[in-house]
């Protein structure tokens, strides 16, 4: 009975080891924490003993391998260390290439917390488990790794409001899980890769507020998903394809503070997109007189461009209108009645070269 009771003791203390995290997933974890320092929150005070799976603030493992799998630190966030503190994150030091050596890793966030600085560490490209890398709000340096599209698990890549510079590596039309691209508000320049259609499960692709040039590649019409598209405030030329206007489910395009030129194509004002806004570009010719009882627009801003000719008869045609902005351009003549009319305000129609009747001055005849 007596050996019996050891055996079983023995067996509980053998699979306790097992239970707890290897040591080397252990020792890349201590040495990613020791090239930062949060000062505020005490976050990395749990991250002490030898079991990293149990306990360590922002660490799971995965219950079967008990590798660490998940890596979750937020600066901003409801959990009870941020109500004691009442105060938001903030992190200064970089993200260590050892996390690295954490071979199962599947997602990756350490976001919001405005002081990591340093280099994006181009080993993550070579982390073949990683569904979700989320670095937003840091001020992190460097480039997207060359060979991030070796990532085929990917889902989310969110760089967003940090300082990467460079170009969209080709290589990233091949991340083919891809859902949800996020880099906007960091330096990137260079053109869109041509064959940005090959993202096929995208749904959010956001890109504004960098340096990025050149035209729209056409292929991104073929997103089937694609839902948000913004690439506004950046330097893209050439003309907008008239094929976005066709996509399945796109209801949000921010196209404005470009570069873009010729017309506005008459796809745009009479499909799914509810979300419009084309302002602070070059785009010239007409209004197309196309809208009908598919044009439901929260925000349609057409503001800043070289738009002339008269506002067309169909637009009272539109089922819906919220937010229109049709100031600076070159409009002229009588703004048609009808609902979509009634509840705005002079300021969509200002500083156009003769746009007359409600709200704006009757007209002279
Ligand atoms: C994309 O993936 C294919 C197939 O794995 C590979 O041959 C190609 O070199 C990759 N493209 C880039 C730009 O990395
Ligand atoms: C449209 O874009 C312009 C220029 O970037 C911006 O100033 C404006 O606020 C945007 N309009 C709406 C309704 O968000």
């Amino acid at each position: 009975m007596t050996t019996l009771f050891y055996i079983s003791l023995i067996i509980l203390s053998v699979a306790s080891a097992v239970n707890s995290c290897p040591p080397s997933d252990r020792a890349a974890l201590l040495a990613f924490k020791n090239a930062l320092h949060e000062p505020y929150l005490g976050i990395f005070n749990s991250w002490k003993g030898t079991d990293c799976c149990h306990n360590w603030y922002g660490v799971t493992c995965d219950p079967e391998s008990k590798r660490v799998a998940d890596i979750s630190l937020r600066g901003e966030s409801e959990d009870p260390i941020f109500q004691r503190a009442k105060r938001t994150g903030y992190m200064t030091g970089y993200i260590s290439p050892s996390i690295c050596r954490l071979t199962r890793l599947s997602s990756l966030i350490i976001a919001d917390w405005k002081g990591i600085s340093g280099e994006l560490p181009r080993c993550f490209s070579k982390l073949p488990f990683l569904r979700v890398l989320d670095v937003v709000g840091n001020s992190i340096s460097g480039y997207i790794p060359a060979d991030i599209g070796r990532l085929h698990r990917l889902t989310v890549l969110n760089l967003a409001d940090n300082l990467i510079a460079g170009g969209i590596p080709l290589s990233l039309t091949n991340l083919s899980s891809l859902m949800h691209l996020d880099v906007r508000n960091n330096r990137l320049t260079g053109l869109l890769p041509q064959n940005f259609g090959r993202l096929g499960m995208l749904s959010r692709a956001l890109l504004s507020r960098n340096q990025i040039s050149g035209r729209i590649p056409p292929s991104i019409t073929t997103i089937y998903r694609l839902a948000d598209l913004d690439l506004s405030m950046n330097q893209i030329s050439g003309q907008i394809p008239a094929s976005l206007g066709k996509m399945a489910v796109l209801a949000t395009l921010n196209l404005d503070f470009n570069k873009l030129t010729g017309p506005i194509p008459a796809t745009l004002l009479n499909s799914g997109i509810s979300n419009l806004n084309l302002s602070s570009n070059s785009l010239e010719g007409i209004l197309p007189d196309v809208f009908g009882p598919r044009s439901y627009f929260t925000v349609l801003d057409l503001s800043h461009n070289n738009l002339k000719g008269p506002i067309p008869e169909s637009f009272s045609k539109a089922s819906f209108i919220g937010h229109l902005d049709l100031s600076h351009n070159h409009l002229c003549g009588a703004i048609p009645l009808g609902s979509p009319f009634n509840h705005l305000e002079a300021s969509s129609f200002a500083f156009n070269d003769c746009l007359c009747g409600k709200p704006l001055l009757p007209c002279r005849h």
